[in-house]
């Protein structure tokens, strides 16, 4: 059929190019070490960060949710799906966040597509950091707004970009902890551009709710930013362990994303049974700092002995670890070999990241044993010559 003419030669073109993408079966919990293939591997990609997603606390939340409520919602929110649960869910996300109201979605990607789309339109402007994730970018398309994309973390190409740039209202969106470098998004000056150019400010906060601030709030909590920021998103799966996002914002924002989010409008509400375990999580996040600490910790200690292995690992420290190779088809290799080597860590190759930049994107969970990061180096370290055989323009 034409059709598979037209696929096939698609599939040879990207495998040409070192960039077929082939999803692995994973067998077991998402734990620290996973069955890849039938092979048994150390995770060290995942963003399961303080290992919730298959904590006994959550299992036992959900299967309670699952035997009270069901397994499904039903229906969207604005149908039949709006169950006492998503409520007090949103009334705990709201306290996390230190927000006047919260509003989940079903992924993080719905929520940043429709958060964008509802705060800017047509006659408007959003302004988006040049390295935020793939759905903040396909919700400012979406939402036909003039996009301005600021170079990285850039805020004077950010406050020469908004000085010229007319519109009726202007949105500033970024990542706080950016989601393939670790790296931080410099939110206080953020702010300060955007008051003296009266923009809102949209964070995401998908790698750093749970995680960072005193309370596992996010960088806006730990920058003291919450009365700044017009709208927070964060995801329910990835520190949270569980699955859906949620924005926190003030009440009349929250009205008109149910009231216009077409991500939220059209799509069946969570589960039962996630949005009692995401509940669960929250409580952990409140009552064991110590999951932070010890995930910082992690995140030190691997990232300073990649680094003393002369890999070129991004700073600063952070869960998310970027080992930059530059070239796709190394990067994949080394990816395999790690595996092999009993280490599963993706390797993450454009469009994702861009061009030359392809890396391997190590995470660490706060349930690493310090037995467990040694064995990371070790891989690593086994590895080093076989590495070092990439083009030299690539390293
Ligand atoms: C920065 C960022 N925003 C949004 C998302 C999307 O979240 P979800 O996986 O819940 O759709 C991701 C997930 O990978 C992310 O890294």
């Amino acid at each position: 059929m034409a059709v598979d003419d037209f696929a096939t030669r698609a599939l040879q073109q990207r495998a040409a190019a070192g960039l077929m993408r082939r999803l692995r079966p994973v067998d077991g919990q998402q734990d620290t070490w996973v069955t890849v293939e039938g092979r048994r591997a150390l995770l060290l990609c995942s963003n399961n960060y303080l290992g919730l997603a298959n904590h006994p606390a959550l299992i036992a939340a959900a299967q309670r949710a699952a035997h009270d409520f069901g397994v499904g919602s039903g229906a969207s929110r604005l149908i039949s799906g709006s169950m006492r649960l998503h409520h007090q869910l949103e009334e705990s996300l709201a306290a996390l966040k230190y927000s006047e109201a919260a509003l989940l979605f079903s992924s993080g990607y719905q929520a940043n597509v429709g958060a964008i789309a509802t705060l800017v339109g047509p006659g408007d402007a959003v302004f988006s950091d040049a390295l935020n994730h793939a759905s903040i970018i396909d919700g400012c398309r979406l939402s036909q707004a003039r996009v301005c994309v600021y170079p990285h973390a850039d805020v004077e190409a950010l406050a020469q970009l908004l000085a010229s740039t007319p519109a009726r209202r202007r949105l500033v969106v970024t990542d706080s902890i950016f989601s393939m470098d670790g790296d931080t998004a410099p939110l206080g000056a953020i702010c300060d551009v955007a008051e003296r150019y009266e923009a809102m400010v949209m964070v995401d906060e998908a790698h750093a709710t749970g995680v960072a601030g005193a309370h596992g709030g996010g960088l806006v909590e730990a920058e003291g930013l919450q009365e700044r920021v017009t709208l927070q998103m964060g995801t329910l799966g990835k520190a949270l362990g569980t699955f859906g996002a949620f924005v926190a914002a003030r009440r009349p924002v929250i009205d008109l994303l149910v009231n216009t989010a077409r991500t939220f409008i059209y799509t069946t509400a969570l589960p039962p049974p996630v949005v009692a375990a995401a509940l669960a999580a929250l409580e952990i996040v409140r009552d064991e700092p110590q999951r932070r600490q010890q995930l910082a910790q992690n995140a030190a200690y691997l990232s300073s002995e990649l680094r003393r292995l002369g890999l070129a690992v991004g700073e600063p420290s952070c869960h998310i670890m970027p080992v930059l190779l530059g070239d796709a088809a190394t990067t994949m290799r080394v990816s395999q070999q790690l595996l092999e080597a009993g280490v599963f860590v993706q390797g993450i190759r454009p469009p994702t990241v861009p061009e030359g930049t392809a890396r391997l994107r190590v995470t660490v969970m706060s349930t690493h044993t310090h037995q467990d990061l040694e064995t990371a180096v070790a891989a690593f370290a086994g590895l080093l010559p076989t590495a070092a055989e990439a083009p030299a323009e690539h390293q």
